[in-house]
């Protein structure tokens, strides 16, 4: 069993650039996020349909400085006064991650201070702990994000078994692909989500792909290509296309499918507590949809708010307060791993 207290207060001032946010947090004993700071490039990768890594590495330099001032200024301390440096160090854009790298190294060096490094996905995952003070592990967590879909069970903080993930596209990069090719545009996912609260989720019926052997993994590239052949068969025989009623019959396919494999490992495997992480965790049917569902399970359903859902700092702060009351510290050889595998050090 690992040590879940720490003797005095620690604060954790953390870093994130893993991909289009630049963020940083103070976080105060793990749980208690004293600022926040996310400056989002997204109105620049809009231009472009998507997040274009060089450009996302570049705008991170300039905003990085700022980012962490604003943070540490919102909090009201300063660098001497924390306790630790954390940074996220994979997975994602290896340009971007090299930015929050380089910076957290130096801030360490210079200040005297530990450093440590942090998965991505383990921060997603911790945002759970920040506004519900009663969740502790073990539970089943759902990961959905523009890169991953895990479903995992938290065995302790920093501890994962992957029960299931997805073969193909993850969950958020089918919502910005569907989204693209209906006209959405970039962000996918919100657009996607508010489109579809206007249509009927029952107008098109869409595939639901069951994945061989292990019921907890996903797919979502049939799915995808259903809504493509959908969208052209249209367009080639001139029916008129029903976004909101197309956005909500592929949103509806997509969380059935997560919500009913997420309930049945929590049953299977014998948990009573079920969490959500990752940017699609703020979309509104999938919030719905598992709600009910463990509702009705009997199981208690925890979820971020969305601003603590899609990337920010102020999680990588509550899984380096973890991370670092249980001893780990990264070297000042910490680099970039855009391909880390969650449970990999
Ligand atoms: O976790 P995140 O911010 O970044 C990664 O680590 O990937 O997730 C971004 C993904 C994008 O694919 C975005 O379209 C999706 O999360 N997303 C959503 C919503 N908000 C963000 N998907 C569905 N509904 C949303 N409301
Ligand atoms: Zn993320």
């Amino acid at each position: 069993m690992k040590k879940h207290t720490a003797d005095g207060d620690v604060y954790i001032l953390a870093i994130e650039s893993s991909c289009d946010e630049t963020a940083a947090a103070v976080v105060k004993n793990g749980r208690q996020v004293l600022s926040n700071v996310i400056s989002s490039q997204i109105a620049l990768h809009t231009l472009y349909g998507g997040v274009v890594p060089e450009i996302a590495s570049r705008k991170h330099i300039e905003k990085i400085n700022q980012v962490i001032e604003s943070a540490l200024k919102e909090a009201d301390m300063t660098l001497e006064e924390i306790t630790a440096i954390a940074v996220t160090y994979g997975p994602g854009l290896v340009g971007a991650l090299l930015v929050g790298v380089a910076e957290a190294k130096a801030l360490a060096y210079a200040a005297g201070k530990p450093l440590v490094g942090v998965h991505h996905i383990e921060g997603h995952v911790s945002a759970n702990f920040i506004e519900n003070e009663d969740l502790e592990p073990p539970f089943v967590c759902l990961i959905v994000s523009g890169g991953h879909t895990h479903l995992v069970i938290v065995k302790d903080y920093g501890e994962f078994e992957i029960i299931g993930r997805t073969r193909d596209d993850a969950a958020g990069e089918a919502f910005d692909k569907v989204a693209r090719a209906v006209g959405l545009g970039y962000p996918g996912g919100p657009k996607v989500d508010k489109a579809a609260q206007g249509g009927n989720k029952h107008a098109i019926e869409f595939p639901r792909a069951k994945v061989g052997d292990n019921p907890y993994d996903f797919s979502f590239s049939g799915l995808k290509s259903a809504v493509l052949n959908y969208i052209n068969h249209a367009k080639m025989t001139g029916e008129e296309i029903v976004v909101p009623d197309l956005a909500a019959s592929f949103q509806n396919a997509v969380v059935e499918v997560l919500v009913t494999r997420t309930v049945l490992a929590a049953k299977e495997y014998g948990y009573d507590k079920v969490a959500i992480a990752g940017g699609v965790a703020s979309n509104t049917a999938l919030r719905e949809g598992m709600k009910e569902a463990c509702q009705k399970a009997g199981l208690k359903f925890y979820y971020p708010s969305p601003v603590y859902c899609t990337d920010n700092a102020a999680m990588i702060g509550v899984a380096a307060y973890y991370e670092y009351i249980g001893g780990s510290r990264a070297g000042w050889d910490l680099n970039a791993v855009p391909n880390l595998k969650l449970g990999e050090r």
